[in-house]
């Protein structure tokens, strides 16, 4: 039998943490072949609301379910973990400034990056949710030293997705057949998803969506990247369950790899690609394989595509010299 693998889940009480989890325990994360210990990290006014859940988990009698640890203490949740999900933040409330956003933040993913450094196993992953998530996983970062700087990486899986689907309908044709799509830059309203490299149904995604410049302009960009407060308009509650899919998939896709010919999106930080400013954490295309993985070199860049990327990564080093000024990074 398998050594269970460690995944520390933060804001397991949560919206997000109640669609998740249970496809943690259920085998989707990482294989239908690979138990789980699961590790629950909530604020003390969560602990209770966790501690329900995992009466559900238990419930479920998931069969690679091993263990459930609940606790309020970083350094007990990410002791010994081998993959880290950092969906529990603080999140922006009316009248708020982004600086006030930043350092609440900060007081969160400074000590977990600082906790995941000082108790996680050698080969740690980390997917942050959280929003701001670029930023969030920017500030964990800074604070792990020890750990390689590729290791901590921030969800921009929804917003591919979400253009993925969006892209199916416009061109008539089912999900499996929409390939290289990209989200570039910020997961915010600033972000570029790319379909000039897409590929649909063996033509190219500017082709197979009609040819049609104001419709990626006025139609495609903006409904994806306000996608999430579409659903909230109408469903009444945010996108917890697509949300908790994405990470799902990006985990699953960075253990597991991509398949040949596709490539999906993740926040990571650069090394200077594309023009975007090394170190900061920025969505790019990237194929894994065997845990690792690259980004997609060589693509030609139009200058349609080059200003929303620069815009979106110019939000990006805002935000990374904001939580400089603030001390929330050195
Ligand atoms: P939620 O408010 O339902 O749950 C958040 C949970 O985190 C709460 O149970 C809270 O007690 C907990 N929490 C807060 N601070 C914590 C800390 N320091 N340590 C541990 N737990 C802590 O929110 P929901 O809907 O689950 O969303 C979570 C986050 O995910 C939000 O920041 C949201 O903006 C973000 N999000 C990101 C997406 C992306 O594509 N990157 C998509 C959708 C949501």
């Amino acid at each position: 039998t398998r050594t269970p693998v460690n995944v520390t889940v933060t804001g397991a009480a949560g919206q997000i943490g109640y669609a998740l989890l249970f496809r943690i325990a259920s085998g989707h994360l990482l294989g239908a072949d690979v138990p789980v210990n699961l590790r629950l990290l909530e604020i003390p006014q969560g602990l209770k609301a966790a501690e329900g859940v995992a009466m559900e988990l238990d419930d479920c009698a998931f069969p690679l379910l091993r263990d459930i640890t609940i606790t309020d203490q970083a350094a007990t949740a990410f002791e010994g973990a081998n993959v880290a999900l950092l969906v529990g933040a603080r999140p922006r409330t009316a009248g708020m400034e982004r600086g006030d956003l930043l350092q609440a933040n900060g007081g969160i993913f400074g000590p977990q990056g600082k906790a995941i450094n000082d108790h996680a196993a050698d080969d740690i992953k980390v997917l942050v949710v959280g929003n701001p998530a670029n930023t969030n996983a920017l500030i964990a970062q800074r604070n792990a030293p020890d750990v390689p700087a590729e290791r901590f990486t921030a969800m921009t899986r929804l917003d591919h997705n979400r253009a993925v689907a969006q892209l199916a309908k416009k061109a008539g044709v089912t999900v499996e057949d929409i390939k290289k799509v990209t989200i570039w830059g910020n997961h915010s309203a600033t972000q570029y998803p790319d379909l000039f490299q897409a590929e649909i149904a063996g033509k190219s995604g500017f082709e197979a969506t009609g040819s049609d410049l104001a419709w990626i302009e006025n139609d495609f960009i903006p409904t994806v990247a306000k996608r999430g407060a579409a659903i909230i308009d109408v469903r009444g509650a945010s996108s917890a369950a697509s949300a908790a899919n994405a990470a799902i998939d990006h985990v699953h896709t960075w253990v597991n790899g991509t398949p040949a010919g596709d490539w999906t999106s993740m926040g990571i930080v650069s090394d200077g690609s594309y023009g975007v400013e090394e170190g900061i954490i920025s969505s790019f295309p990237v194929t894994t394989k065997d845990g690792k993985f690259e980004i997609v070199q060589g693509l030609e860049i139009s200058d349609f595509s080059r200003a929303r990327i620069n815009a979106s990564v110019a939000e990006l080093v805002e935000e990374r010299d904001a939580v400089k000024e603030l001390g929330l990074i050195g």
